[in-house]
């Protein structure tokens, strides 16, 4: 196959890539996103200051162009995320304890209703757990309502949209380590006691080669019986074009590996702007990685 999209269709994935809805009018960033990509994941524009940025009051507008422009091209959508603690509207960061509780519970259920049907997976809690060696959960406003908010969130959104797949999505899990192990005892519990888990995300934005245990790792999450998805993958450093293959061929390895999503089209549109870490240059042109991922999938 020629495209992302296509070489990772042939068995049964699919490539995705973050989107701005604000880039939708550039003629280079579209052509390449209809050509090579089949999911779509919303940069910003489906975040909970985005979605509600007032308490009560929800904006979609961001996020309908983008599943708009899915839709109207055969693409599917990652949602993302309905409760991280980052970029969480004000109103929400100066509150606390049963009210947030409440908030936070109501802001899951109604984004997800209204994308309900519409959603291949959403990342339903994004980045709750700590780095370092605690293994244990990050403070945050949303953590301090009660440890069972992550499993909460999670029944909440799947009363709204059954048919979406659910994830929780973290970064810095790249490898066994006591972060990625964290998460991997909250999913074993989550599934001996039924709480609704679909998928778990790796956002995997790396510098350099992923961790030697990056597929094994996998490997742990998938015998959980979970689903397992590369993110929002972006790679720095000299050894790009080698460690994008490893990725992608790490994700091939692994059955229930679903597809891989890169943090963005051009290296102009990274967030980790300086590193030039995506498939495409700033003119557009495809980048030694891009032959790389192409000939791992
Ligand atoms: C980033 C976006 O790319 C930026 O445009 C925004 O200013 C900050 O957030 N982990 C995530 C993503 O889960 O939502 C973040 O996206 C990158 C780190």
């Amino acid at each position: 196959a020629s495209t992302l999209g296509a070489a990772a269709a042939q068995t049964g994935r699919y490539f995705g890539a973050a989107v701005a809805a604000g880039k939708l009018g550039d003629s280079t960033y579209v052509n390449i996103l209809n050509r090579e990509f089949s999911m779509i994941t919303p940069e910003n524009e489906m975040k909970w200051d985005a979605t509600e940025p007032n308490r009560g009051q929800f904006n979609y507008s961001g996020g309908d162009r983008i599943l708009n422009q899915a839709v109207s091209t055969g693409k599917r959508v990652r949602g993302h995320a309905l409760l991280w603690y980052q970029q969480e509207p004000g109103w929400a960061q100066r509150m606390e304890g049963s009210d947030l509780r409440a908030a936070m519970m109501n802001h899951v259920t109604t984004v997800a209703t209204h994308y309900k049907g519409k959603i291949y997976a959403w990342d339903v809690v994004n980045e709750a757990f700590a780095d370092g060696g605690s293994g244990g959960r990050r403070d945050s406003n949303l953590q301090r309502t009660g440890n069972d908010w992550i499993e909460a969130a999670f029944r909440a959104a799947r009363a709204a949209d059954p048919d979406a797949k659910l994830c929780y999505n973290d970064y810095n899990t790249d490898g066994v380590n006591a972060k990625s192990t964290g998460i991997y005892n909250m999913v074993r519990d989550f599934k001996s006691r039924g709480v609704p888990i679909d998928c778990v995300g790796f956002q995997s934005h790396l510098s350099g080669n992923p961790p030697g245990d990056y597929q094994a790792n996998l490997q742990r999450f998938a015998d959980l019986g979970v689903e397992v998805q590369i993110t929002e993958l972006d790679i720095s450093g000299s050894n790009q074009a080698g460690a994008y293959g490893t990725v992608t061929r790490a994700c091939m390895a692994v059955s229930r590996c679903a597809g891989l999503t890169t943090w963005g089209i051009r290296d102009t549109d990274s967030w980790r702007s300086g590193e030039n870490p995506l498939l495409f240059d700033g003119n557009g042109n495809k980048k030694a990685a891009y032959t790389s991922v192409l000939d791992a999938l």
